[in-house]
């Protein structure tokens, strides 16, 4: 069975990415770093999930670890059903 993805933020979260910038979102929701990954997935099945912008530009990053479009926002938290 496979672990689920702590919710950081029941929302996206926005950030200003730079063209050929390679970013490393946070999938397992443990990071210190929000949205991106410190490390702290260590020991569970989750690793980071590799992001390069192809312009300067904003975009939201998913928070709920639950997007059907990771790493990016597709408002999947608006369907998540817990009080975390
Ligand atoms: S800290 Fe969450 S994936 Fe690395």
């Amino acid at each position: 069975m496979s672990e689920l993805p702590k919710i950081f933020k029941k929302g996206s979260m926005r950030f200003d990415v730079k063209k050929g910038v390679t970013y490393y979102w946070c999938a397992c929701g443990l990071s210190s770093n929000q949205p991106f990954c410190d490390g702290s997935h260590k020991g569970t099945d989750f690793t980071p999930m590799q992001y390069t912008a192809n312009e300067d530009k904003t975009v939201g990053f998913c928070g709920c670890k639950y997007s059907k479009n990771k790493p990016l926002c597709d408002g999947s938290h608006k369907f998540i059903e817990t009080n975390e």
